[in-house]
């Protein structure tokens, strides 16, 4: 187990699913510190992807019926290839098994893995041959309600679930375009072979923008807040860019201006949470490697001790859910375009002639007038077949006349495209923790650090009373009571030395430690020690809330509010 893991499990940070049971691959717990780091981190994301937007935030449930699924070409083609040992039994992920045993990639079908396995004669690490190679689907089913039940599927992103409730937000959203709606919640993906620790899970956590457009506009307002930003992009023909999002979009590089738009929030609010921007690039997917549903995906991966891994994924949906959904529910989930000006054009329309019509269609004639009027023409026609009461009747074109009329449209139907920025919160969590984790050496010993970015630290403030024995410890007390009460998250640690308090609040990323000692009693002051630099300034206890407040909220030095201490 790496150092960080070791760390991570033996401060609170993660835990071993079903650990008294001897745990199972792909699950973990967010422990009390994981937890908290995870929530925080949530947070900030709102606020780049729902506040900051016209956006909206939905919560759907985390089970699907079978038709959600059906149609979203989940059920048919969210497979992975599959491979199993003919002797042992095991069963491995084709595409993994091969890179870790051939150090090759192999594309993920069926036929590209069954070469591969008789070039290089693959075997399983037992040494059994394998049997076929076969897509396995990586939803988990279920049954819902009793006896037989209906079928259903844990959803595998939260994205249907705003696909499908469309129709109602375009409502909410007043029939105007764009807008975002977002989903934070768990996703389930039933994975062949987890062995990656916390990157390849079967139960997730994802936070989910579909950014619904005009298909002609694929452009983003504040794209200027982005636009000299300098990104480091890989094509998907593994060239490396490292130019501004306005070169990037300008040269073609990336397709459009709003996918480059949400290329460059994802790094700021990234780099916010404490991603590290020379651990942090932008890849393309090849076109061997895309989702069923999307024309376009650039990945933003980071690089951890796993190597570099997915975190976030931009994906170009086009219209390809919202018009499955609308042809497998039967609704129309288009948005009414309206035109800038009303726009006049000519048209053909089949005009019933009533004197022929009445005697030959009796009591049907004006049923039959009215649906002439409304079929849509398009040329000279011969026959115009209408449905009367269910009946469907062919009628020739003595019974009308065909004129060139002009129209006023308002405006056009569109179904709109979809841009999707879909965060991986765990793995998010994960390389947040590992890039901030470092060592240097404080007093002549080696000390261990998380230097954590202020407002993702779960604990903000430990409070420390030099000596555990009153009046130290009831002082300290009253200062963690008053400090909670202004919604900072404190702790309160008595036990062992102070030195090794503060080496324990370091290696979990407590940005700032309070201590009460001799000379509290004195002046009414209280030391703040600055977790990275370990400089302390001494502060008045009356002043203490708002002090932390704004080192909270900003990268300032402590030594900016009191007189320096050590
Ligand atoms: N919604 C994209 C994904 O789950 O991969």
């Amino acid at each position: 187990m790496s150092e960080i893991m070791e760390m991570l499990i033996r401060r609170g940070f993660l835990w071993q699913s079903f650990e008294i049971y001897g745990g199972m691959a792909g699950f973990i717990d967010y422990a009390p510190l994981g937890n908290n780091l995870r929530r925080k981190i949530e947070r900030i994301w709102r606020e780049y992807f729902v506040i900051d937007e016209r956006a909206a935030e939905i919560d759907t449930p985390t089970i699907g019926i079978e038709e959600v699924f059906i149609a979203s070409g989940h059920a048919s083609s969210f497979t992975d290839v599959a491979i199993e040992c003919s002797e042992c039994g095991r069963v491995y992920r084709a595409d993994h098994y091969v890179k870790e045993k051939l150090g090759i990639e192999v594309e993920e079908t069926v036929e590209a893995v069954k070469e591969v396995m008789e070039v290089y004669d693959l075997r399983c690490e037992c040494g059994g041959a394998f049997r076929e190679p076969a897509p396995m689907n990586l939803m988990f089913s279920t049954k819902i309600g009793p006896g037989k039940g209906k079928k259903g599927y844990l959803r595998p992103e939260t994205a249907q679930g705003i696909f499908i409730d469309f129709k109602r937000l375009v409502g909410y959203f007043r029939d105007k375009l764009p807008f975002g709606v977002a989903q934070i919640g768990r996703a389930y993906r039933n994975e062949i072979s987890p062995r990656q620790g916390v990157i390849r899970l079967r139960e997730f956590n994802q936070a989910e923008l579909e950014f619904f457009v005009h298909p002609a506009r694929k452009e983003h307002p504040n794209f200027e807040t982005f636009a000299e930003d300098v990104v480091k992009l890989v094509d998907k023909f593994d060239n490396l860019h490292e130019v501004s999002l306005k070169d990037a979009v300008d040269r073609g590089i990336i397709a459009n201006q709003i996918l480059a738009y949400f290329i460059g929030k994802t790094r700021r609010f990234l780099l916010e949470i404490g991603i590290r921007d020379e651990k942090l690039r932008f890849r393309q997917h090849k076109d061997d490697e895309r989702a069923h549903y999307a024309t376009d995906c650039w990945d933003a991966e980071v690089e951890t001790s796993y190597g570099w891994v997915e975190v976030v994924g931009i994906a170009d949906r086009t219209d390809y859910d919202l018009r499955k959904h609308s042809i497998h529910s039967g609704e129309d989930l288009t948005v009414f375009v309206p035109y800038p000006e009303p726009i006049r054009v000519k048209k053909k329309k089949a005009v019933p002639l009533m004197n022929r019509i009445g005697p030959a269609f009796k009591e049907k004639a004006k049923k039959v007038a009215e649906a002439i009027s409304a079929a849509e023409i398009d040329s000279e026609v011969d026959e115009i077949e209408v449905e009367i009461d269910g009946e469907k009747i062919r009628v020739g074109s003595e019974f009308f006349e065909i004129q060139e009329v002009e129209e006023e449209i308002s405006g056009e139907k569109i179904i709109p495209h979809v841009i999707e920025p879909s965060f991986g919160l765990d793995r998010i969590s994960y390389a947040v923790l590992e890039h901030a984790f470092d060592k240097d050496v404080v007093d002549g010993e080696e000390r261990r650090v998380l230097r954590l970015r202020r407002k993702v630290s779960p604990i903000e403030v430990a409070v420390l009373p030099l000596l555990s024995r009153s009046p130290f410890e009831s002082k300290a007390q009253e200062i963690v009571n008053m400090l909670r009460k202004n919604g900072i998250f404190t702790d309160y640690d008595d036990s062992g030395s102070i030195g090794r308090r503060y080496r324990r609040y370091d290696e979990i990323g407590t940005p700032f430690c309070v201590t009460v000692d001799h000379q509290t009693f004195d002046d009414g002051t209280v030391t703040i020690r600055d977790r990275d630099t370990t400089r302390q300034v001494r502060v008045k206890v009356d002043d203490l809330p708002a002090v932390l407040k704004e080192l909270l909220n900003s990268e300032k030095d402590v030594t900016e509010f009191g007189e320096v201490f050590r």
